[in-house]
Formats: structure tokens, C-alpha cells, sequence
């Protein structure tokens, strides 16, 4: 699949010298929304953090449209158009709303959106610029987190554990907004525990194990196979 957006190919990644993964090989087109999924430990972080280059990658290759990545560090990766998003949010709680946008303005090198597009797809962020971020809701963070991200203007969007601590009408507002957001052009690569959320969002998906992809498929093929889904997951 050389039309590929991100194409990660027998990569090799830990921390220090403790792998994690081995041999993890996965792609993404752009625009689409790709599940990654897998129990606890599996290395699905990992993954994440290798293609961004904050765990150590020790072997394989990690291209984005075409051109290799593996070996840059993170900055320059995001200025490429790889954009994070951990599951902590990486939210700086005592900055307002208004500061957190700014600093994902910042990392957009020139790129970026400003405020008055992030205020215009999450609307309630208007109404909350001048506060600290610690005194936002769990899914008004994950809306700044998202938001965030976008003002770099990302091609490509890591979500680790988008849904985790939120409730289920917030998540599925929330992954409404996904739908919209990869329509524009935006390209996810979504881990979750909750793999039947992230199965309706995406367009495909991976299941890993022990630091390998195991399993491959359309999303949809997945959902409609209990036996499959439960011999992988946690469902
Ligand atoms: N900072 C670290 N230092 C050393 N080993 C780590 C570190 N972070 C994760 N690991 C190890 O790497 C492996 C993969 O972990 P990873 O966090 O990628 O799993 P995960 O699939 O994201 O799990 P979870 O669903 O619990 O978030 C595990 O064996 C874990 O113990
Ligand atoms: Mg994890």
C-alpha cells in the first residue's frame, strides 16, 4: 500500500532497553480512522509513542506519505503532521483554556488554526477561555485535547484512550465529532479499551498482543463477530 498515509512496517520499539514491541506493522490512509485495539499491556502506547519517536525504536521502518520518520525526534515529527494525544490529555491544568489552545497554535510551526476554529467545533471552550483547565469536566478536557491538536493542523491524529473516564453521552458526541473531523481530512489512529466505540467510528482496525498485530480487518466485520471480538478483547 504505497497510497499510505502513515505505513509502519516491522517496527521494533521499547523503553531503554526493555522491548515492547516486535514487529508491529500497520498502515493509514489518509482521512481514515483506523482502530487499534488489545488487553491490557498489549502495546498499544507503545505504538503511538513509537511512530512520535517517544519510545525507542530499535528496528522496522515508519514512513508518512512516503517519507521516512523513523529516525526524527518527536518535534520534528509533529511538524510533519503527527499529533498526539495521551491519555492524561497532556493538558496543562493551570494554564486557562485560552493558554492550552495557544500552546497547540505554537506547535503548529506557522500552520496553525486559531482559536476562533477550535471555539467554532466545541463550542462550550467559548465559553470557558478564561478559566483554568483544571476546573474543566472530563469531556470539556478531552474537547480542549482535541481541539488542541487540531490548531497544529495535524495529518494525523494518535488518540490514546479517547473515551476513558467519560460519560457514554459525552463519548458519543464526542465520536460524532471524530466522524466530522477525518471527513475533513484528518486522519486517526484511535486506541481503546472500549473496542465496540471504537469499532463504529473506524473504518479498520488491529488487534494486538504481546507487542505484535495479531488480527486485521474492516471494522464492521469485526462487530458483527462475537467470537472473534471476545477471543481478542476484553468485551
Ligand atoms: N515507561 C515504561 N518503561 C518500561 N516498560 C514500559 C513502560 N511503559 C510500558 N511498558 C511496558 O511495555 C509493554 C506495553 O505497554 P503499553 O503501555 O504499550 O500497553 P497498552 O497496550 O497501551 O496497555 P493499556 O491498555 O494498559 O494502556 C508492557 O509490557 C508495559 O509494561
Ligand atoms: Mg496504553
Amino acid at each position: 500500500m504505497t497510497s499510505s498515509l502513515l505505513e509502519v512496517a516491522g517496527l521494533h520499539a521499547g523503553y531503554g532497553r526493555i522491548p515492547a514491541l516486535f514487529g508491529v506493522d500497520l498502515q493509514v490512509a489518509a482521512g481514515e480512522i483506523v482502530a487499534l485495539l488489545g488487553r491490557n499491556g498489549a502495546g498499544k502506547t507503545t505504538t503511538l509513542r513509537g511512530i512520535i519517536g517517544l519510545a525507542t525504536r530499535t528496528a522496522g521502518s515508519i514512513a508518512l506519505n512516503g517519507m521516512a520518520i523513523g529516525r526524527r525526534p518527536t518535534h520534528a515529527i509533529a511538524r510533519m503532521g503527527v499529533t498526539f494525544v495521551p491519555e492524561d490529555r497532556g493538558i496543562f491544568p493551570s494554564l486557562t483554556v485560552r493558554d492550552n489552545l495557544r500552546l497547540g497554535r505554537l506547535a503548529g510551526n506557522g500552520r496553525s488554526g486559531d482559536e476562533a476554529d477550535a471555539v467554532a467545533r466545541f463550542p462550550i471552550l467559548g465559553e470557558r477561555l478564561d478559566q483554568e483547565a483544571s476546573s474543566l469536566s472530563g469531556g470539556e478536557r478531552q474537547m480542549l485535547a482535541i481541539a488542541r491538536a487540531l490548531l497544529t493542523r495535524p495529518r494525523l491524529l494518535l488518540l490514546d484512550e479517547f473515551s476513558e473516564g467519560l460519560q457514554p453521552n459525552i463519548v458519543r458526541e464526542l465520536a460524532a465529532g471524530l466522524g466530522e473531523i477525518a471527513a475533513s481530512g484528518v486522519a486517526m489512529l484511535l486506541v481503546e479499551q472500549n473496542a465496540r466505540l471504537a469499532l463504529r467510528v473506524s473504518a479498520r482496525c488491529y488487534v494486538m498482543e504481546k507487542g505484535r498485530i495479531v488480527d486485521e480487518g474492516p471494522s464492521p466485520v469485526f462487530l458483527a463477530d462475537d467470537d472473534r471480538l471476545r477471543r481478542h478483547l476484553v468485551v
